[in-house]
C-alpha cells in the first residue's frame, strides 16, 4: 500500500533494509527516553488557529542566511547513507535539489565531498567532526569549501558516542565496502576495532574525534574558513550565548536525533528560551523528532527559522532512493501548506509565536 503519511515509511522501510541497518538508523541511546520525548513535546503544543485570513495562496519558502528555500525543512546530516541505496547520498543530494532545499553532508558520509557535490547543484552545508589531529580537520572544510559547500555545520554534542545499545546488541558493523569515504587510507575504519568499543562507530568516534573541543575551537573554525559555521547540538541558553558570543552565524538545537545523552529535554522544548537568550539576530533550526507539517508550523512559531528532519528522508532513501526522499519531502511540504493555510498564514513569517500555546 502507498504510504500515505511520512510514518508510514518507518513500516516500508524496515522490510526494505538489513535489520542490523534499520536498527542503526532507528536506534536512540540508552532507555531511548529522549527518543520519545522528542516526538511527545510536539503534543503539549497546540495551535492557535486565525481564521479568515486570505490563504488562496500559501507561500512555504523561507529565507536562511540569504539564501531562499522552497520549504522550511533542511536534510540533517546522516553517516553511511549507502548502507540504505546504493545510491545513498548522491540520491539524496539530487532529491534536497529537486525539492529546492539544502543538503546538509555528513563528515561519515559514504560518498566523497567531492562526488556529493558534483551529484546536484542545489546548496550544500558541510557537516563537521572535528578530528585529533587537526590537519585532517582542516583538510575537511578546505574540501567542502572548493567544492562549493555554502555553509560549515560543526557538530559539538559528540565529544563520546552515546550508547546506543541496538548496535551493541547488534556487535555493529558496516557491510562491506561501505566506509567513511572522505577518508580512505587516512583516518579509516582499519585504525580501529569495533570489539573493544561494541559498535563500528563507537570505536571509530572513540579512537579518532576530539574529545577535548571547546569555545575556542569554534573560534579556531571561524579563523580558518570564510564561509558561514553553524554549531549543532545547542540545548541551554548558556551555550546558545557562548555560541552567539564566539561569533557563529546559526545554531541548531539538536539533541542528535536522541542519540546522544538520553535525559536530555526534546528539543521543541528547550527552543523558546534558546530564542529568548539569543533574540533575532541569530538564525535558529531545531532538529529531533519532525514527522508531521504541523511539527514544523509549531517550531517556526515557537522561533525556528527552519527545521531539519533525519530519520524520515532515511526511510524514503531505503524504500525508493532519489524518489523515495523526494516524496518524503513532497508530503511534508504538502502537509506544511496545509497546516499555514488552516493557521491563517500564507507565509512562513506570518507564522508567529501566537499561533500556538503550550499545555504542560
Ligand atoms: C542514522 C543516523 C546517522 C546520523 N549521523 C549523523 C552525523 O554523521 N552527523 C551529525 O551531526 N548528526 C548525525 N545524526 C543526527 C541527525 O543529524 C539529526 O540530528 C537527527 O537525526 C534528527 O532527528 P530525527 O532523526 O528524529 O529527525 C544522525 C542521525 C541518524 C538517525
Amino acid at each position: 500500500m502507498d504510504p500515505v503519511n511520512v510514518l508510514e515509511f518507518e513500516a516500508l522501510a524496515r522490510e526494505c533494509i538489513d535489520r542490523h541497518a534499520f536498527d542503526f538508523i532507528a536506534g536512540g541511546s540508552d532507555d531511548e527516553v529522549t527518543l520519545g520525548t522528542n516526538r511527545t513535546a510536539y503534543e503539549r503544543i497546540v495551535f492557535r488557529p486565525r481564521v479568515l485570513v486570505d490563504v488562496s495562496a500559501v507561500d512555504t519558502s523561507t529565507e536562511i542566511l540569504g539564501r531562499r528555500i522552497a520549504l522550511p525543512i533542511l536534510l540533517a546530516p546522516t553517516a553511511f547513507q549507502t548502507m540504505v541505496h546504493p545510491d545513498g547520498e548522491l540520491a539524496t543530494a539530487r532529491a534536497a535539489a529537486e525539492a529546492g532545499t539544502v543538503m546538509v553532508v555528513s563528515t561519515l558520509a559514504s560518498c566523497t565531498v567531492e562526488e556529493i557535490g558534483a551529484a546536484a547543484a542545489g546548496p550544500k552545508w558541510f557537516q563537521l567532526y572535528c578530528y585529533k589531529e587537526k590537519r585532517v580537520t582542516e583538510e575537511l572544510v578546505r574540501r567542502a569549501e572548493t567544492a562549493g559547500y555554502e555553509a560549515i555545520c560543526l557538530t559539538v554534542d559528540v565529544p563520546r558516542l552515546g550508547r546506543r545499545e541496538q548496535d551493541f546488541r547488534n556487535v555493529f558493523a558496516l557491510p562491506p565496502g561501505i566506509l567513511p569515504k572522505n577518508f580512505e587510507g587516512t583516518a579509516d575504519l582499519a585504525k580501529v576495532s569495533p570489539a573493544e568499543h561494541g559498535s563500528i562507530v563507537a570505536a571509530y568516534v572513540a579512537g579518532l574525534l576530539d574529545d577535548g573541543l571547546t569555545w575556542d575551537d569554534v573560534a579556531w573554525l571561524k579563523s580558518i574558513t570564510s564561509l558561514p559555521v553553524w554549531v549543532k547540538g545547542i540545548l541551554t541558553p548558556e551555550d546558545a550565548t557562548l555560541s552567539a558570543d564566539a561569533g557563529v552565524d546559526g545554531i541548531i538545537v539538536s539533541n542528535h536525533g536522541g542519540r546522544q545523552l538520553d535525559g536530555s529535554p526534546a528539543t521543541i522544548d528547550v527552543l523558546p528560551e534558546i530564542r529568548e537568550a539569543v533574540g533575532e539576530g541569530i538564525p535558529l533550526l531545531v532538529d529531533g523528532g519532525i514527522r508531521r507539517g504541523t511539527d514544523v508550523v509549531k517550531a517556526l512559531a515557537l522561533g525556528a527559522r527552519g527545521v531539519l528532519i533525519g530519520r524520515p528522508y532515511l526511510w524514503g532513501l531505503a524504500v525508493g532512493g532519489q524518489s523515495g526522499v523526494a516524496r518524503v519531502l513532497e508530503m511534508l511540504r504538502v502537509e506544511i501548506e496545509l497546516a499555514m493555510a488552516l493557521c491563517g498564514c500564507p507565509t512562513v513569517g506570518d507564522v508567529t509565536r501566537r499561533h500556538v500555546d503550550l499545555r504542560r
